[in-house]
């Protein structure tokens, strides 16, 4: 029997939905294991990351690429152990998704590790993968503009979208991905223009990093608001800890900021 109980203000993919349509900021962050998980949902952040970024900032890795669907799931089920509140979405890892037979055997795993929604990256191509996934009940977040996944196409960590060819793409990508039935986009490294009309024209939430403040809510790798991570850091990461004598009121702070619209700033943003 389904239990009816549930933990008091549990963050859900309709509660995202309802943010938006309140116009009340979405907070994101990434963890990787029960730890910081605990931490990064004391903060009040609205939704857990289990990215594949942890190829970089775990793993030591120079990009996402040797990140596997095994990795994912250790790491999914540790961060689950470690949240109460926070919606929990799970990175699909590189060719783990290539294919709709894929993508549900990958997202399964994910789930049955705790997972309440999964990312993937790429554009209309991937709207089959989408479909399914959503009609067996498993939630989509997309993800476009520099699509780490796709490094070696990009020829590097750049922003997207500054031509107008490729904003125009991205455009029709977000439509199609929205329409295809996902129900939450992250947008990393493009201008804040282009930003601010996909959110406007899009009915799902719409997640920026690098994508400036006029877009529904902010996402950061951890790591990087408490700074850990090497030097050079992207012009979108802010260190908290600077400021703030303890991680828990580091988070705090990344969340209350990003709340009360103090970041992303001008210093942030690309044009
Ligand atoms: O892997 C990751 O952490 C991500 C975020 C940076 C959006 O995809």
């Amino acid at each position: 029997m389904t239990s009816t109980t549930s933990t008091a203000n549990k963050m859900t993919v309709p509660g995202l939905a309802r943010m938006k349509a309140e116009q009340q900021p979405i907070t994101m962050l990434t963890a990787y294991d029960a730890s910081f998980a605990r931490l990064v949902d004391a903060s009040g952040v609205d939704c857990v990351l289990v990215g594949d970024s942890l190829g970089n900032v775990i793993q030591g890795l120079d990009n996402t690429l040797g990140v596997s669907v095994d990795h994912m799931v250790y790491h999914v089920a540790a961060v689950r152990r470690g949240l109460n509140r926070a919606l929990l979405v799970a990175d699909l890892p590189f060719l783990a998704y290539h294919d709709r037979a894929s993508a549900l055997a990958s997202s399964g795993r994910l789930v049955q590790a705790g997972a309440e929604m999964v990312k993937l990256e790429g554009g209309a191509a991937l709207a089959p993968q989408v479909t399914a996934l959503v009609e067996q009940g498993i939630p989509v977040c997309a993800h476009l503009g520099l699509t780490p996944q796709h490094v070696h196409q990009l020829g590097g960590y750049r922003v997207q979208g500054r031509e107008a060819s490729v904003a125009e793409r991205l455009k029709a990508d977000a439509h199609a991905l929205e329409d295809a039935g996902a129900g939450l986009l992250v947008l990393e490294c493009v201008p804040a223009e282009l930003a601010r009309e996909v959110a406007a024209a899009l009915r799902i939430p719409v997640i920026g990093i690098g994508a400036g403040a006029q877009v529904d809510g902010q996402v950061l790798v951890v790591y990087d608001v408490l700074g850990i991570s090497p030097p050079p850091r992207p012009r979108f990461v802010k260190d908290f800890m600077a400021d703030h004598g303890d991680i828990g009121t580091a988070l705090a702070a990344y969340v209350e900021a990003v709340r009360t619209g103090a970041f992303p700033g001008a210093e942030h943003t690309y044009r």
